[in-house]
């Protein structure tokens, strides 16, 4: 079965053609980061009307690299939540349009269900039932979660204020390195020393204020005291940091978004049994993020299922693949009416 993916929840345009919900034949993606990266962040206007004039494109370009057409494709998948609203509108609106118009199923994905499913889209990977139960960790610009799958979705842990892709984002803006966020700290963070600086990893102090979330405290993120550690430890400086100075800090901070997610992926995983664990997400490209859950594979003995690096950041395969499974397991559920842009997983599933 030949799946056509759209996906337009924030900045990138994305179509796909996927088979069988694993084989990408084609992974079409318009980023428009250039255009947002002067305000440094994404700008909603921006990115509908980028949306509105890149997609047609993109579908033509995902159809003609995968050689099918819109006769050949059996289902259309569209990301309907979470995200912007006026991105996610552009590419709800054109696939309705065109299942509508072709004849062909729409089924309407969340977009985090995308990114957990991305780290069954490649050769080696486990079938669904040989890794669940399975712990995910996702990690995108807009949210961080720790997901708990067996058939559905419980959300055992999040951030209760920045998501950890901000949380980059931010401290780039405050260092001065542009934007995205993640990979310029990566790269100013090489050869640097991350203890150089001890940033906080988030909810040290369990003595301050009351708990009000619907999660363990001991599995939730947070990364705004983090920011504010960073600006303060900037600030105090009586100059702008530079060369080595600077990478200490990046690789500083890095080390403390990293280990904060790490930290929190061990106690989940202490307290739920799982087949496997898994990190999705554009900040699972992170190369010390991604070490540390390794060394943490080797310490538990758990099977660890990370993202292929072309589709940890936003994409429309991810969105195909997932709506394969649906179908194959016959739950694609009522197509929704209108998007989302707070949908959770527990919604969904
Ligand atoms: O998953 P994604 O495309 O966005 C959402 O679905 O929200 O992830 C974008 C995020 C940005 O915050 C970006 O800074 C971060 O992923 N990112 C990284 C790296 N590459 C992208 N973070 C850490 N290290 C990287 N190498």
């Amino acid at each position: 079965m030949k799946i056509l993916g759209i996906e337009t929840s924030c900045d990138e345009t994305a179509a796909a053609v996927v088979e069988d919900g694993r084989k990408v034949l084609s992974n079409a993606i318009y980023s428009q980061i250039a255009k947002h990266r002067p305000y440094g962040g994404v700008v909603p206007e921006i990115a509908s009307r980028n949306h509105v004039a890149k997609l047609p494109g993109i579908i033509d370009d995902a159809l003609s690299a995968a050689g099918e057409s819109y006769q050949t494709i059996d289902a259309i998948a569209v990301t309907y939540g979470p995200g912007l609203a006026s991105s996610l509108l552009v590419g709800y609106a054109a696939a309705k349009a065109l299942a509508q118009r072709l004849g062909k199923p729409l089924v309407g994905i969340n977009h985090h269900e995308g990114h957990l499913h991305s780290v069954f889209m490649h050769a080696e990977a486990p079938s669904e039932e040989e890794a669940f139960p399975m712990l995910g960790l996702l990690v995108s610009g807009g949210d961080s979660s720790l997901v708990r799958r067996t058939g559905c979705y419980e959300t055992v842990g999040r951030t209760i204020d920045d998501a950890a892709g901000e949380a980059l984002d931010k401290a780039a803006a405050v260092l001065d390195l542009g934007y995205p966020g993640g990979p310029v700290i990566q790269r100013t963070a090489e050869g640097g020393n991350p203890e150089a600086v001890r940033f906080p990893r988030g909810l040290d102090h369990a003595d301050r204020g009351k708990w009000i979330y619907p999660y363990d405290r001991d599995l939730c993120f947070s990364f705004s005291g983090l920011k504010t550690s960073l600006l303060t430890h900037v600030q105090n400086l009586d100059h702008e940091p530079q060369g080595g100075e600077l990478r200490d800090i990046a690789a500083s901070y890095q080390e403390a978004v990293a280990d904060a997610l790490a930290q929190r992926v061990e106690r989940a995983l202490a307290r739920f049994p799982v087949k496997s664990f898994a990190c999705a997400g554009g900040v699972s490209l992170n190369k010390v993020l991604r070490a540390k859950l390794v060394a943490l594979a080797a310490k538990t003995g758990d099977r660890l299922l990370l993202c292929p690096p072309s589709l940890c950041t936003d994409n429309a395969a991810m969105i195909a693949g997932v709506a394969y499974e649906k179908i194959r397991l016959g739950k694609t559920g009522p197509e929704p009416v209108d998007v989302d842009p707070n949908l959770r997983l527990a919604d969904w599933a």
